[in-house]
């Protein structure tokens, strides 16, 4: 076993080490669950005024920390947020989610987007991980995190939040070098951002394709995979060493491609056996994730077997405890404290139970 305390474990086991217990941390897990969170929201009711004001998103980041002291920290923000640096205006709007006032729908508009100058459009962004790195230093790993192309695509196309993404498709399906032009430029400014979180302060990054899962594995190899592999070989050519995550929302069809595209650990979802998860992708890829976020409603009991349960599934090497998706709202507060206790203790309570 490596033995390297001055660097934090989260980061220890993206990169493949093996370790007493996993590192455990939660996506979304900044949000509307939280009491203080949802203060803060009364007083500033804009997503993008708390999101692209750095006191307000660092003060919300830091939230689940003070709380909880999760192994990672991520920055509060958006998948949406560098898309306005590209010409794509956006708001989100309560109980609507994302809506674009003019989604993307012609050759035209996607020929207008310009690339991307973080440094110009995203400021906010430096201020936000500089900060949080000091704030947290060796205690904690600080995560930055992008939205792949055919997921920030398919909002850009549909104007909102989908069903069926019936617009996007239908591009795919009938005018596809255009929605490849689309995807190709996203790829190039999603990389450019990347390499800026990094230089920020980003250990670790993940990307969300939430919705590449509504792809068939024939389309996902079309649209979705040579994009992904865009993006993290572009990252790897200038930033090799920081650890990529690479996470998709019903993933369970897709799960070996998803290790073709090229990152460092794959973020599984609850519809694939841990297990199961550790054979298709093989031994050197590193795992993330697979616990249902309703598991989080259930008892102490429950939540503890399963922490438990996702361990004796993927082992010490190159793990990180996480839930397959987001912290869902409403769930109560007190157990995903219970969620990171049990974590925490999970090489003494393997023992036992
Ligand atoms: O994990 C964290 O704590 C960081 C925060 C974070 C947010 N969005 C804040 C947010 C992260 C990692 C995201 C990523 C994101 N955004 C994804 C990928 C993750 C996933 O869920 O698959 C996606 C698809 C989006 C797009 C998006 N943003 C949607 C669909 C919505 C509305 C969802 C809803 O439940 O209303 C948002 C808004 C959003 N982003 C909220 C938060 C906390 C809720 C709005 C609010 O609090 O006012």
């Amino acid at each position: 076993m490596t033995s390297s305390p001055e660097i934090p474990l989260l980061l220890r086991a993206a990169r493949g080490e093996v370790l007493d217990r996993p590192p455990v941390w939660m996506m979304r897990q900044a949000g509307r669950y939280m009491k203080v969170y949802r203060d803060l929201r009364d007083k500033y009711p804009g997503f993008r005024e708390r999101s692209e004001n750095p006191e307000i998103a660092i003060e919300i980041s830091l939230q689940p920390w003070r709380a909880f002291q999760p192994d990672g920290v991520i920055m509060f923000s958006d998948i949406l947020t560098p898309l306005p640096g590209i010409g794509i205006d956006f708001d989100i709007v309560e109980s609507k989610g994302p809506l674009f006032e003019t989604p993307i729908r012609t050759q035209a508009q996607v020929d207008q987007l310009h690339p991307l100058h973080p440094e110009e459009s995203l400021p906010f962004i430096k201020t936000i991980l500089q900060s949080l790195r000091a704030e947290v230093g060796n205690q904690s790993t600080v995560l930055g995190f992008v939205g792949a192309p055919w997921t920030l695509a398919a909002y850009a196309i549909e104007g909102k939040s989908s069903k069926n993404y019936s617009v996007i498709k239908g591009m795919a399906f009938s005018e596809p070098a255009m929605l490849h032009q689309f995807l190709s430029k996203l790829a190039d400014a999603i990389a450019t951002y990347v390499r800026y979180q990094i230089d920020c302060g980003a250990q670790v990054v993940q990307m969300f394709d939430s919705w590449a899962g509504e792809l068939s594995p024939q389309d996902y190899e079309v649209f979705a995979l040579p994009y992904q592999q865009q993006v993290v070989r572009q990252v790897k050519e200038t930033h090799p060493d920081t650890p990529l995550i690479l996470y998709i929302s019903g993933s369970a069809g897709v799960l070996e491609r998803m290790g073709k595209s090229g990152v460092d650990l794959v973020s599984v979802d609850w519809t694939v056996d841990m297990a199961e998860a550790r054979q298709r992708l093989g031994k050197d890829m590193n795992v993330q994730g697979n616990i249902d976020p309703g598991v989080l409603f259930g008892s102490h009991d429950v939540i503890r077997q399963r922490i438990l349960d996702t361990i004796r599934k993927a082992g010490n090497r190159g793990h990180i405890l996480n839930l397959g998706h987001g912290v869902l709202v409403g769930t109560p507060e007190d157990n995903v404290r219970f969620f990171f206790e049990t974590a925490k203790q999970a090489d003494q309570l393997m023992a036992v139970h």
